[in-house]
């Protein structure tokens, strides 16, 4: 039987954390590593964008709302095959890799008005996801930032969750509800597993109270794992949206961005590290 890819999503319900950021590079970094020590195959990769904002698929410059994109694949109009698109990187001496993309457009709005009239609209995503899982190492949803019929759709066929959180109050107090709908999830459905919250722009101002600086990692993990890796603020990752370019291949191609690339690369190796530790737990 052809192994089921790992379908991670990156998921927080509060605004401009930096879900897209994390799934279009996490994705990215992917696609550049090898599918096993003694591959020579690099790993196959599906970028999934269920937001109506579109931003995964702006970030790869494929919005184009004369194509069929997720919504025609949600509402069964047309097949994840026809909808996927590939997308290929240079990445230096390294070759060539791509990027699958399953895109979105604005027309996704009307998911949530047809919902009460579709049959499992719940499932939708998974009914889809599972035609092309055997295609694919690892299958990664750029999630909204509203608890809907997407989210939903995204949470019943999600295995690992990533939570992007800020180092400020405001985005601590954000992951309860998240936390809490992940492990709420109707019984019926799959149950995936939350590997961690990574603090994004850990180079913001720290957080004070009483003129006594507040240690957000330990705030965090009182609550959740946190990953070791955090990532910096970086002007690179607007550059490399407006180009276009997923981090990897923006540095071995257009400006060199030694640091967000480093902390971007240590944090997808994280990832698979955290994720094959699970799975090894899983299936020992
Ligand atoms: N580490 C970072 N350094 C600099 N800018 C960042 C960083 N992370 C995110 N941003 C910027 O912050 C904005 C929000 O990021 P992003 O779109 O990834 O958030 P989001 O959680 O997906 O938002 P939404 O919920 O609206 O989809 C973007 O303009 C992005 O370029
Ligand atoms: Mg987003």
């Amino acid at each position: 039987m052809r192994r089921k890819a790992k379908i991670i999503s990156c998921s927080l319900q509060k605004g401009g954390v930096g879900k897209t950021i994390f799934a279009v590079n996490i994705a990215a970094f992917l696609s550049t590593y090898r599918r096993s020590r003694y591959s020579r195959f690099r790993n196959r990769v599906l970028l999934v964008d269920i937001d109506t904002h579109s931003s995964a698929t702006k970030y790869l410059g494929a919005y184009d709302d004369s194509r069929d994109s997720i919504f025609e694949v949600l509402m069964r109009k047309t097949s994840v095959k026809d909808a996927i698109q590939t997308f290929s990187y240079e990445f230096g001496r390294f070759g060539v890799c791509q990027i699958d993309l399953l895109p979105s457009n604005e027309i996704l709005h009307h998911f949530e008005k047809q919902w009460s009239e579709l049959s499992n609209p719940e499932l939708r995503l998974k009914e889809a996801l599972d035609k092309v899982a055997g295609d694919y190492e690892y299958i990664i949803i750029d999630c909204p930032p509203e608890s809907d019929s997407l989210l939903t759709n995204a949470f019943n066929c999600t295995d690992y969750y990533i939570l992007p959180v800020l180092p400020d109050a405001n985005s601590f107090q954000e992951l309860a509800p998240t936390i809490s709908q992940i492990r709420n999830l109707p019984t019926s459905t799959n149950h995936g597993t939350i590997l961690g919250c990574v603090i994004n722009e850990s180079s913001k101002r720290p957080i004070k109270v009483n003129d006594e600086v507040i240690d957000i990692k330990s705030l965090y993990s009182d609550i959740l794992t946190v990953f070791d890796t955090s990532i910096p603020t970086s002007s690179f990752i607007d550059n490399s949206f407006a180009e276009c370019i997923p981090i990897p291949f923006y540095h071995y191609g257009i400006h060199k961005c030694p640091r967000i690339f480093g902390a971007m690369r240590t944090l997808s190796k994280e990832v698979v590290a955290r994720i094959d530790e699970k799975e090894r737990v899983k299936y020992a």
